[in-house]
This record gives structure tokens, sequence and C-alpha cells, in this order.
């Protein structure tokens, strides 16, 4: 086990991509394959907490991520993890709603969950579910982790959303000069077969503009991946069987790689 562990934000500023889908079963592909690992919900909707089962730490009493991330000096985040059969979950809570708001006017408004996931060790991976804003939350989970997975959907949509989150990296980066922030993988999310003609034009637009450089993954839709949501956890954690899985472990393995730093 590495001392620090690689860090993953799953981002895209548009609503409804997958995001939290993914990061739920990227986490339980990591884990499946051995690696220790905390998946991180920083979006104050908090649904990946329940996707997670944890509905209830979505609305218990302090202190939670809200009052780790005020004040990282006070609280130690690793009093707020909690255990899920496949990985580690520091959950979302409902007092975050408030927090964008009030990290414009802090001190490091940008660094608070770096500074508390620097703080973090003993596993192999952290895996951190970003809202559904370009903001301050979302810049936090930028500079946090510097390697970013971007889930999106096979719809034109995807361009300008892609477009715009590139140019809050390359905002980001210029701002930070000791950052830099890497794509790791773009997972095109809930693709759903037969293809119609938008949903292929964009899936060979994403081959065209990014599998030179990045890998592409594909998940497809699939009532499986829903009914593990259901019930708490991501498809590596229930008994029925998807036809995802492998496509999952190969962006799990490409994370491991990532992480030893090693080249395909
Ligand atoms: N591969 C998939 N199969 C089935 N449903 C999916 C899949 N990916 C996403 N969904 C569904 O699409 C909706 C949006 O996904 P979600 O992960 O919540 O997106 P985001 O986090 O970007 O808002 C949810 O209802 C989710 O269950
Ligand atoms: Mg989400």
């Amino acid at each position: 086990m590495q001392d620090q562990p690689y860090r993953l934000a799953v981002s895209n500023q548009k609503g409804g991509v997958g995001k939290s889908t993914v990061a739920l079963n990227t986490a339980g592909a990591l884990a499946d394959r051995g690696n220790g690992v905390l998946l991180v919900d920083l979006d104050p909707q908090g649904y990946l907490t329940s996707g997670a089962g944890l509905d209830e730490c979505y609305t218990e009493q302090p202190p939670s991520l809200y009052d780790a991330l005020k004040d990282p000096s006070q609280i130690d985040v690793n009093d707020l993890v909690i255990d899920h059969p496949e990985f580690d979950v520091l959950p979302a809570n409902i007092d975050m709603f408030n927090l964008e708001q009030e990290l414009v006017s802090m001190m490091q408004g940008r660094k608070r969950l770096k500074t508390l996931l620097d703080g973090v060790t003993g596993y192999d991976f952290i895996v951190v579910d970003c809202p559904p804003s370009l903001g301050l939350l979302t810049d936090n989970a930028l500079l946090a982790c510097e390697n970013l997975l971007i889930p999106a959907e096979a719809e034109d949509t995807s361009i300008r959303a892609l477009d715009l989150l590139f140019k809050q990296v390359d905002t980001l980066e210029a701002n930070f000069e000791d950052v830099t922030i890497s794509e790791q993988a773009i997972v095109v999310s809930n693709v759903d077969y037969p293809l119609d003609g938008e949903q292929k034009s964009m899936l060979e637009w994403f081959e065209e503009n990014f599998s030179e450089y990045i890998p592409v993954f594909e998940v497809r839709n699939r009532a499986a991946i829903k009914r593990a949501w259901n019930n708490g956890g991501s498809i590596f954690g229930s008994d029925e069987e998807c036809d995802m899985e492998d496509e999952l472990t190969q962006l799990a393995a490409h994370f491991e790689s990532e992480a030893r730093g090693e080249p395909e």
C-alpha cells in the first residue's frame, strides 16, 4: 500500500450525466480488485451518500464533512469515515448546502479538501464525487485530486460541457502554479442500445477527440446498475451478474497502472 492514496475526482458540471453512478461503481471495481478505497461525496445534494445506503448520515448532527471542510484543523476527518461492505465512505451532509457560498470568503477556500485529504492515509484510492456545478466545491475536488475521471453522456450537449470543464481546469492551473490536473479517463455513461443517430455520432466524437491520449470507456444503461444503487452499493457488491463489470474492471486496472506510474 502506498503512503499517499491516488486521488481521483469524478467531475462534469452537467447534472444527470452519471457522475455518482460512475463514482460508486469505479470505487466498487477498485475495491473488488483488492484495493482499499475511500469514496467521498462532495455533492451537497448527497445522492451518492444515498446510493451507498447511508441516508441517515446525510441528516446526521455535526460534526460532518461540512464542519471538516470549514475548519480542517479542528476535526480529524478519519473520525467521519463510515464503513461500507465494499469500501469506506465520507458521506455528504445537508449542512453542505451553505458551503459553496461560505468558501468564497475563506482563506484558501479552494484548498480545503486538499488539506483534509492530505491527512488521510491507509487507502490505495480516494474517489471524490463532484457536485453538478463549476463552483468552489468542484475546484476543491480538482485541486485535491489533480486526476480527473469524466463521465459524459453520448449527447451533443457533452461537447460544450467538456469544453467548459477543460477551461476550468486551465484556469485553476493558471491560478495555482504548483498544480497540474490530468484528465485520466472518459466514461461515456448510460449509453442506451440500440444506438440512435446522436449517440452513434457522439461515440465517434469521443473516440476521435480523446482516445489518442486518454482511454474512453463505455458504460451502458443497465437495470442491474440501478438495482445495485437502490440496494446501497455497486454492481461488484451485488449478487446479480452485470455485463458492465468487465468495462469497469478495465477502468479500475487503468487507474492502478496510473497510480503505479506505469505507462500502459
Ligand atoms: N449505466 C447506467 N444504467 C442505468 N442507470 C444509470 C446509469 N448511469 C446513470 N444512470 C441513472 O441516471 C441518472 C443520473 O445519474 P447520476 O449518476 O445520478 O448522475 P450525476 O451524478 O451526474 O447527476 C440516475 O437516475 C442514475 O440511476
Ligand atoms: Mg451526482
